[in-house]
């Protein structure tokens, strides 16, 4: 008996080493194990005939011969398992030892960073937030705004008119003055903020860019107002006490007119390359509302809603891409527009 039981522990070992897949398995347990015509149920039938005497060791020998039987079996099934679960996760061609994907979060354009800081100072000092169209008609863009027939900004060459009517794509933002003239009553503080359009293209020029506008009117409006708001609003900005400079410039739509300027960021005022030696950077145009704006609102509403005897104000631009490019050391103003990774990944937030 024991004898048997050994050849067929040396049978099974040969037949568990040669069965490939789960099948051939499978196919092992019903021809070892099977109830009714399996080879341990025969030996141990056989056991039965097996003289007293030498019943225990026989039987010794048969369980050994089952716990190895089933053990080498239970152990390939589940080696067979785990492989075949693997293989079906990992489709042929792919490579699970690459690196992953990384999904890196966006941040906003630095235009529309530098654009939510303009709002929120604007806010802060108590302004409303005004809008118009970026198609305008000449009405608004130019002809309320003082702007004589002949004016040369309303050469083609500065302006994008739309074909075939006398609507144009807007040159600056000062017609939201306008609209905001027309549909408010005084006092009125409003800043806007908006895409403009101008034929112009080089390192500092783009034929869009956007601009900020302010208008403040009200009565005992004043110039010391003006320059103490440019003061405020630039020193925020900019995140520093800064000086602001007004030069006499002309705009049809104020009077008395001014370009303004601040002191240098990069040197304070002494003189050094990026102020080309002044110790001012140039920032926009600014002036009191001519009363000639007025007059032209009051014509169009048909009322004096605005009296310049006892109503003043004052409006001021400037370029949202040159303050994000004085902010962030930016020379080239292209780069806003290009939409390349390597840029604006420098700009989290
Ligand atoms: N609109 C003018 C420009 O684009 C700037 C400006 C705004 C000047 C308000 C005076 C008052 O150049």
């Amino acid at each position: 008996m024991k004898e048997r039981a050994q050849a067929i522990r040396r049978q099974f070992d040969g037949d568990l080493a040669a069965a490939a897949s789960p099948a051939a398995l499978a196919d092992l347990r019903l021809r070892y194990l099977g109830r009714r015509a399996g080879l341990l149920t025969q030996i141990l039938k056989e056991l039965r005939e097996v003289p007293d005497s030498e019943r225990g060791a026989a039987g010794r020998a048969v369980n050994e011969l089952k716990t190895h039987i089933e053990t080498g079996l239970a152990t390939a099934e589940e080696v067979a398992l785990r492989s075949t679960a693997g293989e079906s996760d990992r489709p042929a061609g792919i490579d699970p030892t690459l690196p992953g994907l990384v999904w890196r979060p966006g941040s906003l354009h630095p235009i529309t960073q530098v654009r939510h800081l303009v709002e929120e100072i604007f806010l802060e000092m108590g302004y409303t937030l005004g809008a118009g169209p970026e198609v305008e008609s000449d009405a608004y863009n130019f002809e309320a705004l003082n702007f004589p027939p002949d004016h040369p900004a309303r050469d083609t060459q500065d302006t994008f008119f739309v074909e075939g009517s006398d609507l144009l794509l807007r040159t600056h933002t000062s017609p939201v003055q306008i609209h905001t003239l027309e549909t408010s009553h005084p006092p009125i503080k409003m800043a806007a903020i908006g895409r403009v359009f101008r034929r112009d293209s080089d390192l500092t020029h783009s034929p869009v860019f956007h601009q900020v506008e302010g208008l403040v009117v009200g009565p005992g409006i004043t110039f010391a107002h003006l320059k103490g708001t440019l003061e405020r609003f630039c020193g925020r900005i900019f995140e520093r006490t800064v000086g602001v400079r007004l030069r006499p410039s002309y705009f049809p739509f104020v009077e008395p007119g001014a370009e303004y300027d601040i002191s240098c960021l990069f040197c304070g005022g002494g003189g050094c390359r990026p102020c080309k030696g002044s110790g001012f950077i140039e920032m926009g145009g600014a002036g009191m509302v001519h009363p000639a704006v007025f007059e032209q609102v009051n014509r169009r509403l048909g009322e004096t809603r605005y009296d310049s005897e006892s109503l003043s104000g004052f409006a001021f631009g400037l370029g949202i891409e040159r303050i994000a490019m004085l902010k962030h050391g930016i020379d080239d103003i292209r780069l806003f527009y290009e939409n390349d990774l390597r840029f604006l990944s420098q700009f989290p937030a």
